[in-house]
This record gives C-alpha cells, structure tokens and sequence, in this order.
C-alpha cells in the first residue's frame, strides 16, 4: 500500500526522505514522488517505477531544502504514472500534499471544486486535496499563525473516507502539518528535527521516540516543536512512546532477503512473545488485561476474526480455546464478517488479529463489533496501531519488524500467543483439567528449541524445490489441525513463489478435488495428529495411485517407503503443532520463489499492509 516519508530539520530532506522510501518500498508501490521547500518556493519530482527510478532523476542531487514529504503510491484510481503520482499540488502551486488511504467522495470533491474554477490534472481521489486547503485558505479573512492549520482541518471536514496526509507550503517554510484517519503515520521526534512515517521500520535508525496519533488529531511541526490540536483546533497534549525494536531487526543481517531471515528468527520472536507469560508453578499472566470470571462465564461465544494468515493463525486455535474454554468458537474472514450481519451481543468476545494493526478489513469489523455491544481484544505485532487504539484490550506478539509481504514470524508467534490467551481464559473460569494446561505450557515453553530443530530440514527443502520449480499446480493436505496448515502452506505457495496451489481437508479429496490428480503432480501432506494419521495416509495413497510425488511433514512414526519425501519434525502439543509443521512449507516456498528468481520480499501485486478495503 501507499507509503509516506516526512522530514524537517537541519539536515538536507532529499536524501533522507529518499532512504525512507527505501525502507517502505516493502509495503508495495508502482510510483513514487518528493516535494521539497527550496528557497521559499515548492519543487516536485516524481516519476512511475521504483524509488530507484526517483533517485536517478536529473536534477535531485541539487535540492537542498531541509522540509519535505514524499511517496510511494499503490494504485487505486487511475493508472500508474508520473501525473497520477505523489506528491499533489494545488493550481496555484502553494501547497504540495502526500496522502495514503482513499477519498470516497472525491467525485462530489471534484465537481464542486470544478465549478468553482479548479483544474485537474490527474485521475486521483487525492488532488482534492490541495485545492480544496488552497480553497478554504482562500475564503480564510484570519491572517493568524493557525490559518493553514485552519484549512488543513476545514478540507478533512469534507473528506469521506481513510487518509494519512502531510501537507507543506512555500508560504510557510518552517511548518508541515499532519493528520490522519484510518490510515497509518507515526512521527518520530529528536531535539531540532521532527521523522514522519507510514510505520516505524522506516525511521527507526533516526528515533527511538515515537508520537502515535489518533484519528482527526491534527500537528502542527517545526524543526524543534509538535503542536498538537483536536477537531475543533484546541491544543492537546501527547506523550512520547520509546520503540524497543533495534536497527538490526529492520536490517537484512546478512541473509539474502527479509523472509529467509524473518523464518529463521522464529525461535526468537516465539521466545519474545512467550516471555514472562507463562511459567509451569504459576497462572498465566497478562498485564494488560483484567478479564474476571464472572466476564467470561457471561460469554457465549468468542469470534476470531482477520484477513489472510493472520486468520489461519485464527483457525488453529481455534481447538484450543473450545477445548480449554469450553466456550464455542467461530474464525471469519474479516471481509466477510462485516458484510454478513454476524449475531453479536454483549455476550459475545471478539478478538481481532492483525500483525500490522493497520489492516482496513479488521478494523472495520472491530468497529463493527464494538457498536453491537461486544468487547474487543485485538493481537498485533506493531505498538501503537489502529487496530490496537481501537480495540477495549491489546495484546501484543514480540516478532519484531515483519518487513518480506509473506508474513512468517507473525504467524508462529499469533499461534503461540493465542494458545497463551487460551490458557489465561482457561485459569480463571477453573473449567479444564488441569494436567491438560501443564503439558500446554510444558510443550509451548519448549517451542524455541524444537522451532531450531525443525530449522535443520532447510538444506533438503531447499533440494527438493530444485525438483519442483517449474510446477504449475500443488495441492496441500491435511485433517484436523493440519489442515489449517494446509491453507497456510498453500497461500504461502501461491503469494511468493506464484505456483497455483489449493489447500483441502484430505478426507474431501474424494468428493470432487482428486479429479485433477495426474502423473507428477505434487501433493504436500501435514501428518501430526496420531489418531488421524491411519486415515490421512490411506488419502495420500489415493492420489499416488494416480501419479503424484508426494512430500509428506509429518512428527509420527510412518513407513516413509511410500513417499517421494519425508520432513521429520519434533513431537509437541497438537495445540501448537502448526508451529513446527509450517516451517518446512514456508522454506520450500522461499526457496521455489529463489529458484524461479523472483522477488521474494516484494511479490507482485500484494501489499504487506491492505489498508484500504
Ligand atoms: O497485517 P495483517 O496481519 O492484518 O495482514 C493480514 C494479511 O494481509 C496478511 O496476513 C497476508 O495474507 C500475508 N501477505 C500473508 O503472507
């Protein structure tokens, strides 16, 4: 999605806005722009293409302006290229403005700023923007130091819809103004200097100190100040958040590319996010909530609800909190949620997982379910994010910066953190047996070491996908909880290394599915559940009667004779078995993706965050 990069201070912005960019380019994009104060006067230069592109264009190497706002742009309305591009400006060339999100009524915006005798140059929701702040700056007889705040806040009052805006003048060349809603910007602040950006990795090496904003907050910023204002321009004031990330966790470290790196921190960000949470002598332990039991022997039904992996994180655990709980469970998509009129009360627990917090669908459905009456727990991986503001209570996995579009860290940690949600839920309503909670919490402590063991099978993963490469078609299977890994596996496949690949409960296959199987086709089978083992096999058996090569991961004792491969990985809970069974599916995409020599990190058409709908 659109990514967004500030700067004001001493220093020269272009470079700075520049290597910013860099940093958000993960975020996908197809053009991107600066727009910088020299001399009292506004410059733009942007262009179609990568940041690259940006860079190489003549003329940038002598900007010496020390304020500036630039861009990445996502497409949405109307077609990637220079004019369609970031930074806007107004007709009059007063204001340049970036903006990540969408304006839904922009046409009503457009036609009323036409008939007042507006030109547009593009075929964006976003250059209404500038005209509009240059309208309302116009009609403004004030000649106050709050007058372009004051337009800023009359043009957000007609917006419809999700926006992160900066906005800059050559009338003003010591001021940016910022705002958002719904859509993702953090500023980072030093003693005479003042970082925007759409989230935190992108300026993590200048500021470890952090302002998060609300929705409609507006800021005012100068080299050396960060005044703050509500809707109706009354000063607030904000405290500074400190981001424990280091550098190098927003860095490569020496491997080839961020997923290859994220998959192998798995045993770290696990350990991060188990912490001090649980121990074997004691109950489990969440500052961050007070969930009683009274609260939750009331609830009658707890929804998880998110988009992509975040959701199969959902889908695995599913089990373990009915079956600790004793509370039903239902995962939805939340695009689907929202649509579909779910029955929520105040009865109901909604809990929202997101590893970016910033994801357009998820939000809504939280918004959604907090006006029917439910509480709301959100899961993120980013303090500070939308979801997290929005929701009653946060909990946060410590993965670290997930910086590849595939998410890998996230997803093992959201697996294990919910199983800790489960245990917590299951201590205080005193409804499980309670040998049951201790081999959970024996087998998720001992999670980082089996999580390196099952690293071990990279070398033969990576030849096995020497084999397979140039396959067109995968199918992914499993029962029960293997079959929530199933999905994950395939979607992995599909989003990296662009291998059509579907995902099916193994015991389907025979109702329609195994029609497709033919010689040579590649089945990849997740076998850890000891009393479905016996029936999973008979199913792989069906389809290598039909030809197929067969991988199998799997942590029983199986006569491995049969398959063409077998992935041997630690014993542990089957609460928390998707946690080692997804690593060799994750590894074999990577390396299918390194083999065709595609872009790992940066996969076509995805966005590491969907921040619109
Ligand atoms: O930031 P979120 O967890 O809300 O993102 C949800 C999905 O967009 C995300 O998991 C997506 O499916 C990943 N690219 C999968 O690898």
């Amino acid at each position: 999605m659109c990514g967004i990069v500030g700067y004001i201070g001493n220093k020269k912005a272009c470079p700075i806005l520049i290597a910013g960019l860099s940093r958000l380019e993960y975020r996908g994009y197809d053009s991107a722009g600066i727009s910088t104060i020299e001399k009292n006067d506004l410059s733009i230069m942007k262009d179609k293409g990568r940041v690259k592109n940006l860079s190489n264009l003549e003329g940038i190497d002598n900007l010496e302006g020390t304020i500036g706002i630039a861009h990445t742009r996502w497409a949405t309305h109307g077609k990637p290229c220079k004019e369609n591009s970031h930074p806007h400006q107004d007709n009059s060339k007063t204001f340049s403005i970036v903006h990540n999100g969408i304006i839904e009524n922009y046409n009503e915006l457009r036609t009323f700023l036409t008939e007042k005798g507006y030109t547009f140059y593009s075929e964006t929701d976003t250059e209404v923007i500038p005209n509009l702040i240059h309208y309302y700056y116009s009609k403004d007889s004030q000649n106050d130091d709050l007058k372009f705040l004051r337009a800023v806040k009359n043009t957000c009052a007609d917006l419809k819809g999700s926006f992160a805006i900066e906005a800059i003048s050559k009338l003003y060349p010591n001021n940016m103004i910022v705002v958002r809603k719904d859509s993702p910007l953090v500023i980072g602040t030093c003693e005479d200097e003042k970082y925007l950006a759409s989230d935190i990795p992108a300026i993590l090496s200048y500021t470890k100190d952090f302002y998060l904003l609300d929705d409609l907050e507006f800021v005012v910023l100068t080299r050396n100040s960060a005044k703050f204002y509500n809707q109706d321009l009354e000063e607030i004031t904000k405290d500074t958040q400190t981001i424990e990330w280091n550098m190098s966790s927003a860095e490569k470290d020496g491997f080839d590319d961020f997923m290859l790196k994220e998959i192998n921190e798995q045993p770290t960000a696990i350990r991060e996010t188990i912490g001090a949470r649980i121990s074997l002598n004691s109950k489990c332990q969440f500052d961050e909530l007070s969930f009683t039991k009274d609260y939750l022997s009331s609830i009658n039904k707890i929804y998880i609800v998110a988009c992509g992996t975040a959701m199969h994180a959902g889908l695995s655990c599913k089990n373990a909190i009915e079956k600790l709980c004793k509370i039903p469970v239902e995962v939805d998509i939340a695009s689907e949620f929202r649509y579909r009129s779910p029955i929520i009360d105040e009865k109901t627990l909604c809990i929202f997982i997101s590893q970016s917090g910033e994801t357009a669908d998820t939000i809504a459905a939280l918004k959604l379910s907090k006006e029917s009456g439910a509480k709301t727990l959100a899961i993120s991986n980013v303090i500070g994010s939308s979801i997290t503001r929005e929701a009653d209570y946060s909990i946060y996995t410590h993965a670290g910066p997930e910086i590849a579009v595939a998410s890998t860290k996230a997803y093992t940690s959201q697996v294990v953190l919910l199983n800790i949600l489960a245990i917590y839920f299951a201590e205080i309503l005193e409804v499980c047996d309670e040998n049951l909670i201790i081999n959970l919490k024996q087998n998720i402590l001992e999670l980082p070491k089996k999580v390196e063991e099952a690293l071990k099978c990279t070398d033969i993963i990576k030849d096995f996908a020497k084999q397979i490469y140039l396959e067109k078609d995968m199918f992914f299977l499993g029962r029960g909880i293997d079959e929530t890994v199933a999905r994950e596996g395939s979607l992995k496949m599909k989003e990296i290394s662009y291998i059509h690949s579907e995902s099916y409960a193994a015991g389907e296959l025979k109702h329609g599915p195994i029609a497709l199987i033919e010689n040579g086709i590649t089945v990849i089978s997740i076998l850890t559940d000891e009393n479905l083992v016996k029936k999973t096999i008979s199913n792989i058996q069906e389809v290598i009667t039909r030809g197929a090569k067969t991988l199998v991961i799997t942590n029983q004792n199986i006569d491995k004779t049969m398959f063409d491969l077998v992935i041997n990985l630690p014993k542990t809970s089957s609460f928390v078995s998707p946690i080692l069974s997804i690593i060799p599916l994750q590894l074999l995409s990577y390396y299918i993706s390194k083999e065709k020599g595609l872009d790992v990190d940066k996969p076509r058409n995805l966005a590491k965050s969907v921040t619109v709908e």
